[in-house]
């Protein structure tokens, strides 16, 4: 099957030009002005952006999490990806202490296999760090593809590990080829300010975000850059939130070691103030917290002048009911938010059109650094001669509202509910086949190909 996708503005993380895209099968044949070649299929794209497929490479799906499990399965999450314009994403895997790392892909598998939609691959979460866990890293890397290794430094008690793990992880993936990747917070602090303020009677969800002030955040950053300078280990900051990690990164790159970065859509567009709308500010309740309007400005900042990397979503989504179990508690509330489908078009809406960031700098956050970050670039993450055909459509002029009742993710509201976004994901191709066309979805469970990824590098 060949598609010819005409007279797009076709937009990579470094070129803007009116061209043709020749496909054949699953990868991008041929690209120029006019292209003559016959095809199967023919696509009129003028008037519309084509950028490759959003990469997010940070969702958790169907994950096991504070006694519940993460809303979205592989098959309904994947799918709202690739409503939403993102062709790949990355889960975690999560290690149970105890446990080896091979058991936990394999119950990973067990959900993803046969169910996604959507194009997939695994970061693998080390919980317990040891000489068994330690000797897994290679196989890792070398049989499954897995190249990256997420750490905790929070979740106190669950899935937190010391500072003694992770030297002695950051010293074995160095040695493998792979990066290590942190949820930089100060677990203990944090358990302090918890502890105290359950204490003291204090358990509405504004307490969820006074229990991790931004400083919890900047220590953490800053000891994660430092073991990983004193190691020389590849490293990646998940999730960062506020100007303090982001200083701690910029402080790295002065030493001259650079440690990557990544935030969340709703640290760029949301602020702690929704933290006062009572209950309902459990809908916002996830870790990091949001932060105050001066960290927006910091993040935006930091995404112009290349210390954060990456725009993902941290798609953790959970029914209203979950929440409700911290309903008395709010250290009891599931943490995480749904944005799986949303980040593309909040990200252009919010940044391009409003013209914080340029088209380039969107097509190189949403997809192309986190390609060349994890290990799958040029196959994903750009439009190029030989890349996999994954590819949107999109209208930038074409305006709507996000909401829970038009949204395709598996929960029941929306972090945005009522927005006004400017933008809007057209067509969807993935790996030559279109999935998503004007609001509907071509394909099924099964589609979704586990990708492989390369040993990865902090030079990019
Ligand atoms: O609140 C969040 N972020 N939930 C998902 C788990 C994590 O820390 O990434
Ligand atoms: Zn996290
Ligand atoms: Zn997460």
């Amino acid at each position: 099957m060949s598609v010819l996708i005409k007279n797009g503005r076709v937009v990579t993380a470094d070129s803007d030009a009116i061209a043709d895209i020749f496909i054949e099968g699953e990868t991008i044949s041929a690209i120029g002005k006019n292209l003559n070649v016959k095809a199967d299929k023919e696509i009129d794209a003028k008037g519309m952006l084509v950028f490759p497929g959003g990469i997010d490479p940070h969702v958790h799906l169907e994950m096991p999490f504070m006694g519940t499990f993460s809303s979205d399965t592989y098959e309904t999450g994947t799918r709202a990806a690739l409503y939403g314009g993102t062709t790949t994403v990355i889960d975690f895997v999560l290690q149970t202490q105890g446990h080896s790392l091979k058991e936990a892909l394999t119950d990973w598998q067990s959900r993803a296999t046969g169910n996604a939609v959507g194009d997939y691959s695994f970061h693998m979460a080390v919980t317990d760090f040891n000489n068994d866990t330690k000797a897994e890293i290679k196989q890792m890397v070398e049989d499954e593809g897995i190249t990256s290794f997420k750490t905790f430094m929070a979740y106190k008690g669950a899935l937190m590990v010391d500072d003694r793990q992770m030297v002695g992880l950051m010293q074995e993936v160095k040695k493998q080829g792979g990066m290590v990747t942190a949820h930089a917070t100060n677990g203990d602090m944090i358990d302090f300010l918890v502890a105290k303020h359950r204490s003291e009677g204090k358990m509405a969800p504004l307490y969820h975000y006074l229990s991790q002030p931004e400083v919890t955040e900047a220590e953490a950053s800053n000891r994660f850059a430092q073991m990983a300078q004193y190691t020389g280990c590849p490293a990646y900051i998940v999730h960062l939130t506020c100007e303090g990690a982001l200083n701690a990164v910029r402080d790295a790159g002065k030493r001259n070691y650079r440690v990557l970065a990544e935030t969340c859509i709703q640290y760029l567009l949301l602020d702690a103030s929704l933290y006062e709308k009572d209950f309902e500010g459990a809908k916002w309740v996830m870790s990091p917290p949001l932060r105050q309007k001066k960290d927006q400005t910091s993040l935006w900042g930091g995404i112009n002048q290349g210390t954060l990397q990456v725009v993902a979503t941290d798609h953790c989504p959970f029914m209203w009911e979950q929440k409700l179990m911290g309903k008395d508690d709010f250290s009891k509330i599931p943490n995480g938010h749904p944005a799986i489908e949303n980040r593309i078009e909040l990200l252009y809406s919010e940044g391009v059109a409003k013209g914080k960031i340029s088209l380039n700098k969107f097509v190189e956050v949403a997809s192309t650094n986190a390609a060349k970050i994890f290990g799958m670039f040029p196959r994903k993450g750009t439009i190029m001669v030989g890349s996999d055909a994954d590819i949107v459509i999109f209208d930038p002029k074409a305006k709507h509202q996000l909401s829970a009742k038009t949204h395709h993710m598996n929960v029941d509201y929306s972090g945005y509910e009522g927005w006004e976004v400017e933008g809007k994901v057209k067509t969807v191709l993935l790996r030559g086949k279109t999935v998503i066309d004007n609001g509907e979805c071509k394909v099924g469970k099964g589609n979704g190909q586990f990708i492989k990824r390369n040993k990865v590098s902090n030079i990019i």
